[in-house]
């Protein structure tokens, strides 16, 4: 790849701009490239395989939602007008209910037991379980544990009660909400800074990397250390494009594309601790709960299994459950 072509709009990040000849490979995600761990493993991907894949293939990375959201990146990419992804596993919805199992509240104690979980013939088989709708998962990427997020200090559940509360458009996560009597608001996730700031919505949930990265901390009263809800990614494709690929160059992007999962899922925990050290840092305000202050948003939210055992599987919640102890 020369330098001829940079992108006009310099919108897209970590590309030189691809040759004549080269199969060029869009990768459309919606956070930062460099605070981030889906941001940052993209950025090692796309240098990799436009250096080791040079002359064959060039990937151009879109961050930021500069050229999807995650609610129009699927069907951008069954339409054929983007090759790579990486939504987080909530948005799935319309493709997938098996997913669901990851939205359950304190379903996994950590990122080992999502690892091993994932890493299960479940876990691996969920990569496939979209092939029928025209998607291919590759990989999963981490990003971390949840924190929830107020105009208002949260150290009970009870203090959620009644607020507009920011979710991720997901069944799961509007219930979780709900269990907690607060009013969930589904919004992109580029919308929800100024949803903050505004008073359109009073809080929402996420990681310190995504608390960070966007800010929230500035319109935030604080944020409580729940660790309540996983935040994880797949990277998808679309079977057709996969399909097309010779056998020696999928090989070979696959080969680079797992090479890069591992290194940057077994980093994901320091970027969110980095994240959270810097909100502190820029005079955010960090609640931890005592044990007994946790077991209440436990008690609050753990009944959202059963409604969503029919969809995710009471044996998978069993398996999820044993990578637990
Ligand atoms: C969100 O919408 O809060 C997350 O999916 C953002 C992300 O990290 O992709």
């Amino acid at each position: 790849a020369g330098l001829l072509t940079l992108s006009v709009s310099g919108a897209f990040a970590g590309t030189e701009g691809c040759d004549p000849g080269e199969m060029v490979i869009k990768f459309s995600h919606i956070v930062n490239t460099d605070k981030h761990p889906k941001g940052i493993a993209a950025t090692l991907l796309v240098n990799r395989v436009n250096t080791e894949m040079d002359g064959t293939a060039c990937m151009e990375v879109y961050p930021n939602a500069t050229l999807y959201n995650d609610d129009q990146v699927l069907e951008a990419m069954l339409q054929g007008d983007v090759q790579l992804a990486a939504p987080s596993l909530s948005k799935f919805e319309s493709f997938t209910k098996q997913f669901r199992i990851f939205d359950l509240p304190f379903m996994f104690k950590n990122m080992e037991a999502v690892d091993a979980f994932q890493a299960s013939d479940t876990g691996q088989a969920m990569k496939e379980g979209m092939v029928r709708r025209g998607l291919l998962g590759l990989e999963f990427w981490h990003n971390g544990m949840k924190q929830i997020t107020a105009n208002r200090p949260l150290v009970l559940p009870e203090d959620v009660a009644g607020l507009k509360m920011r979710v991720q458009p997901a069944e799961v996560i509007i219930e979780q909400m709900r269990a907690l009597n607060a009013n969930p608001q589904p919004l992109a996730f580029p919308e929800v800074y100024g949803a903050l700031q505004t008073g359109v919505v009073d809080g929402q949930q996420n990681t310190w990397s995504n608390i960070y990265g966007q800010k929230f901390h500035e319109v935030q009263d604080g944020a409580t250390e729940t660790n309540h809800l996983l935040l994880d990614y797949m990277v998808v494709t679309s079977v057709d494009w996969w399909e097309s690929l010779d056998a020696d160059v999928r090989d070979q992007f696959a080969t680079i594309l797992h090479e890069v999962t591992v290194a940057r899922n077994g980093e994901s925990e320091r970027v969110n601790q980095e994240a959270k050290e810097g909100i502190l840092a820029a005079g955010g305000v960090v609640r931890t709960l005592t044990p007994e202050q946790r077991q209440a948003w436990v008690d609050a939210m753990k009944p959202v299994w059963k409604m969503f055992e029919a969809d995710v599987g009471a044996d998978n919640i069993a398996a999820a459950q044993d990578f637990n102890a």
